[in-house]
């Protein structure tokens, strides 16, 4: 038995599961891992670093990938949209800003458009712009996001723009009961990041993903700490799910207060990532970071969240008593 919805015809896979697109995780082998496993995998091309991108799609090899880009990111570096477009990616994936700049270049490719919405005003909006697919991604996630619920958020774009393109779910989704619930609220599959963040092919510091799975999501936050501390721009209306921890416990409530420390803040911060010092540098996963389990691999991942959901909606009717 396998699960088939309209975005496993659209894309042609096997599986309704995609790899979110997460910089610096996402790279050519997870991607490939879940690719070759029957979902999609993104490689997460973030802020637009040509080289490590080139080098990600070479690790791919010949399995067909996805590309994800932040759009309000790419706006100031466009050119990088023909570097992954001459790719010929299984998929272009935008997220955090408005697409109607690039959708008519990646539609005249003939490349299937997914973009990322926190809100339905964004979803429509996503739509008229040229959207082929839309990710309705609640709080719950790790990484940037906005502030609607995933529960919630996801029937309401599904009755926004369901009849025109398929929507997938995204926040707070790592394992078969949160695709089985996914698709009863109208999803036509998954997009995870948090579940594939301490995976043997992640790109994440070893000490990052050892914080993951011992990680719960009591303990997570959304904040602006990291991207003050990084000097990433941020446009206001999004900010970063991460595992809290002393840093961001004592610049929380004082982004002003870091603004003005940035020149020492910055170099501890780098320092910290690259050491994987977790007290300092975030660790960046979602609410579901309790349902991380360690040793998995990308593949094993997507195996087992589609079996598991197979189980529940096999024994679904059931209920029905
Ligand atoms: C470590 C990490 C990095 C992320 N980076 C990006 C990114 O660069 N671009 C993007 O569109 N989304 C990014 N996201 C958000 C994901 O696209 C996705 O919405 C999220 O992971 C889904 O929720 P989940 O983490 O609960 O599975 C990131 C998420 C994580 C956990």
């Amino acid at each position: 038995m396998s699960i088939k919805t309209a975005l496993t015809s659209l894309l042609d896979i096997e599986h309704p599961i995609l790899l979110a697109p997460m910089a610096g995780v996402s790279g050519g082998a997870l991607a490939s891992a879940v690719t070759n496993a029957g979902g999609l995998g993104v490689i997460g091309g973030g802020y637009g670093d040509r080289d490590w991108l080139t080098g990600e799609l070479l690790k791919a090899g010949n399995t067909q990938v996805g590309i994800g880009f932040i759009t309000w990111s790419l706006q100031k570096n466009p050119g990088l949209l023909d570097v992954a477009l001459a790719y010929r990616p299984k998929a272009m994936f935008l997220s955090f800003g408005d697409i109607d700049g690039f959708a008519p270049r990646i539609r005249q490719a003939e490349i299937p458009l997914i973009a990322q919405v926190q809100t339905v005003a964004q979803a429509r909006k996503a739509v008229a712009d040229g959207a082929d697919i839309i990710v309705a991604q609640g709080t719950e996630a790790g990484g940037h996001g906005g502030g609607r619920a995933t529960l919630p958020l996801v029937p309401a774009i599904v009755d926004a723009v369901g009849k025109q393109v398929p929507v997938i779910a995204a926040g707070g989704i790592a394992d078969g009961r949160g695709l089985a619930a996914a698709l009863m609220l109208g999803a036509s599959g998954v997009l995870c990041g948090s579940v594939f963040y301490a995976s043997e092919e992640s790109l994440a510091h070893p000490k990052s993903k050892e914080a993951a799975i011992a990680g719960s999501g009591d303990n997570t936050v959304r904040s602006s700490v990291i991207d003050v501390a990084r000097e990433i721009d941020w446009p206001a209306q999004w900010n970063i799910r991460t595992l809290k921890n002393t840093f961001i416990d004592q610049w929380h409530g004082d982004l002003d207060g870091l603004r003005r420390n940035v020149a020492t803040e910055m170099p501890r911060y780098v320092k910290a990532r690259d050491a994987g010092d977790v007290d300092v540098s975030a660790v960046i996963v979602g609410e579901a970071v309790d349902l991380i389990r360690r040793d998995e691999g990308g593949a094993a991942i997507v195996q087992r969240i589609v079996s598991e959901a197979e189980v529940h909606l096999r024994h679904a009717p059931q209920m029905l008593g």
